[in-house]
């Protein structure tokens, strides 16, 4: 496939809700931002898009409880969201608000276009409606019982618990979240976007890349775990999906359609459009010429990098809006990661459960390539990862600072140390090396271009530090502070050699290590360099003055972690309503009329025409009793046997199914509700006595 003419590069547009955290980075800011340094160092045309979305229910619900307006909330994240992306380097050419007029306008001309095609369909259906606040309530508005796992507190739209999408109506006892009452259903109309009418050219487009008989993309370049998830939405088949909202907040429904009153746009129509609206501004501002071929010409590329929950909304719904608008292009690539988790656990707003990047630019801002580095190695591209304190510590001592940082300090420090910071030659003995200093950069520029190029990131940045290793390997191979005396034409040649080195380092590292490369461009007193310049050894020129040294990371200490570790946990919010209420006070007295004993299960049978009854055999040590317990479908009789456990001993005896139970079985509920034997850590007597 031809080199594109032009980029379009976008990133999700983050909800003005909240801050962004380390997840949101790794998995769709920093990809795109070194894809796109990495083609601005190589003059193509392109421009990086993003902005905040500014509407959706979760944006008028977090008003609502803060008891500020909508307007309030986007305007307090959009300003930090902005801040914090220009101070960690993310390098948009424009961070736009879907708030802003211009949005708004684009968005309406949109949908009134695709109207008037005849691209949408009207329905009505029923929704649930708060009688107290007189309003429709957004799927965001509506708690309930998740019909699959009976979490209590699930959305109408979405379970937290099991993950699973819900149509609001399928909740069961549904509750308002405004009211706190039950809201009924009333009739409502709405536009739909028919996509079962768009199956077809889809599949044609996204898994053999042709479209309207062209080829458009090759599929091979697209990634699995994008590929996998768009293939089993079409393979479930695509159906009708309501694009408009009975809301207050949002882009209002062109007024020229009838019964547009009181409708808004649904904020994931409006937001994709939201890339178009920024690059509108971007034309405004005078940064490009016109937008118009950023959307609209065939040799321009446009790549969507997202997070694994945005991809159905790249890959089916904005593509369709796209192609009924007509004249605009479509993706050619959408690389979606998955997630990143966080010391064990998933990433939580709502448990606090994160690393916020507003934070972490203000408090650590000489740490800001060391989390670039650390984020890109953990970058989600084919399955979840795992951030942890301890993995960044290592990393950035045993890799940024060990071979990187090392070997650029100490080709500086000699340089200094026998040539006053003059870059020394000699061409005899330099051409000697030249081979093996050829070696460790001559497939840098075609290697990693290449895998950043094709969305491997980590691969990428990994065949960089392999240029930093081998440049250490070849340093303490030739020891040149132990020859600077004996043999000093090899010495210069050696420093020489490693300075181009150093410099070819610079150069890569701009696309994931901004900061680190001006730095080292500065103590080796030349301008930045390009991309084309990398896997060349004349990037200096004999006698050129060098500039003051300075160590380009620091190291992680172990109470620098240690503090991050305690701030994670401190700062954790406990969600108090997935616990079991406690149970009311009682005296000590009440408890030691408790007789608690370990026994062991010796033999297990399930009790006939009971689903969920075992009766169970346990060995107490002065006797053996028989005991019915309900764990019948959490577990079989063989995987019990052999288990110590603990009893009540003292609980008076119960007939159930014609068999007295002696005795109750203790087990731990997790907040899943799977059980567990609590038995002790290890085997103790029969009979032992717990209190
Ligand atoms: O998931 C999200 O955070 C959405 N706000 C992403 C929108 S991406 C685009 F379509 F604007
Ligand atoms: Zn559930």
């Amino acid at each position: 496939m031809n080199i594109p003419k032009r980029y379009t590069i976008t990133s999700a547009l983050p909800y003005a809700n909240g801050p962004i955290h380390i997840g949101h980075l790794a998995g769709a800011y920093l990809p795109a931002d070194i894809y796109a340094r990495y083609l601005r160092l190589q003059n193509r045309d392109l421009v990086f898009i993003c902005g905040s979305d500014e509407h959706g229910a979760p944006i008028t619900l977090r008003a609502k409880q803060e008891g500020v307006s909508p307007q309030e909330i986007v305007d307090k994240y959009h300003i930090q969201m902005k801040e914090t992306f220009e101070k960690f380097g993310i390098s948009f050419d424009i961070f736009h608000r879907t708030s802003a007029p211009l949005h708004h306008e684009t968005a309406q001309e949109f949908f009134l276009d695709l109207y008037k095609k005849g691209a949408f369909i009207e329905k009505e259906t029923e929704q649930f409606y708060d009688e107290e606040f007189q309003q429709f309530l957004a799927d965001r508005y509506i708690k309930g019982v998740c019909p699959k796992c009976q979490n209590p507190d699930a959305y109408g739209d979405q379970c937290e618990k099991c993950g699973s999408t819900i149509n609001a109506l399928d909740l069961k006892e549904p509750i308002s979240v405004l009211s706190g009452k039950t809201p009924v259903l009333k009739k409502t109309t709405h536009w739909y976007l028919p996509l079962d009418r768009d199956e077809a050219w889809l599949k044609d487009w996204i898994f053999k890349g042709i479209l309207d008989g062209k080829e458009q993309h090759d599929p091979k370049l697209w990634k699995k775990n994008v590929m996998g998830q768009v293939g089993s939405w079409l393979q479930d088949g695509l159906q009708a999906r309501a694009i408009t909202r009975d809301l207050s907040w949002g882009v209002d429904v062109p007024a020229e359609i009838p019964n547009s009153e009181n409708k808004k746009l649904y904020v994931w129509l409006d937001a994709p459009i939201g890339y178009i609206s920024a690059t509108k501004q971007l034309a405004l501002d005078g940064k490009i010429e016109n937008w118009e071929k950023y959307w609209q010409d065939e040799e321009t590329a446009l790549i969507h990098f997202i997070g694994k929950d945005n991809i159905v909304f790249h890959t089916i719904i904005f593509p369709s809006i796209l192609k009924a608008k007509g004249s605009y292009i479509l993706p050619s690539n959408v690389p979606g990661n998955e997630f990143m988790n966080l010391e064990g656990d998933k990433i939580s707003t709502s448990r606090n459960w994160a690393i916020w990047v507003h934070e972490l630019v203000e408090e650590h801002p000489s740490k800001i390539d060391a989390f670039r580095f650390v984020l890109c190695a953990n970058i989600p591209e084919t399955k979840d990862s795992e951030f942890t304190w301890t993995d960044f510590q290592a990393r950035v001592n045993n890799e940024l600072v060990a071979a990187f940082g090392n070997f650029v300090n100490r080709i500086m420090v000699l340089n200094h140390k026998y040539y006053n910071g003059l870059v020394p030659y000699h061409e005899e003995e330099f051409l000697k090396i030249k081979e093996e200093c050829f070696d460790i950069v001559k497939d840098a520029k075609q290697k990693i271009g290449s895998l950043i190029e094709n969305y491997k990131f980590r691969e990428a940045l990994d065949a960089f530090m392999q240029v930093a290793r081998d440049a250490n390997k070849f340093l303490t191979s030739k020891e040149p502070w132990k020859t600077a005396k004996t043999k000093p034409e090899e010495t210069q040649a050696v420093l020489y050699a490693s300075l181009q080195i150093v410099a070819n380092l610079a150069t890569i590292t701009q696309v994931f290590m901004p900061n680190a490369a001006k730095s080292i461009f500065n103590i080796l007193g030349i301008d930045a360099l390009q991309w084309e310049d990398i896997s060349r050894l004349d990037l200096l020129t004999p006698g050129h003055q060098l500039k003051e040294n300075h160590l380009i990371f620091e190291k992680i200490e172990d109470d620098f972690v240690q503090a991050q570790i305690e701030k994670l946990h401190s700062t954790k919010k406990i969600e108090t309503s997935k616990y079991p209420k406690m149970k009311e006070e009682i005296q000590f007295d009440d408890f030691a009329k408790i007789d608690i004993r370990i026994g062991t299960i010796v033999a297990a049978k399930k009790v006939e025409k009971a689903d969920k009854l075992l009766e169970l055999s346990v060995d107490m040590g002065f006797e053996t009793r028989t005991i019915i317990s309900g764990i019948a479908l959490h577990f079989s009789p063989e995987e019990v046997v052999g288990k110590q456990v603990q009893v009540l001993v003292n609980l008076a005896p119960r007939k159930m199914r014609g068999v007295e139970s002696q005795g109750m079985i203790l087990f731990a509920e997790d907040l899943e509700g799977k059980l567990h034997f609590v038995s002790p850590q290890s085997g103790l007597e029969n009979g032992s006595s717990v209190s």
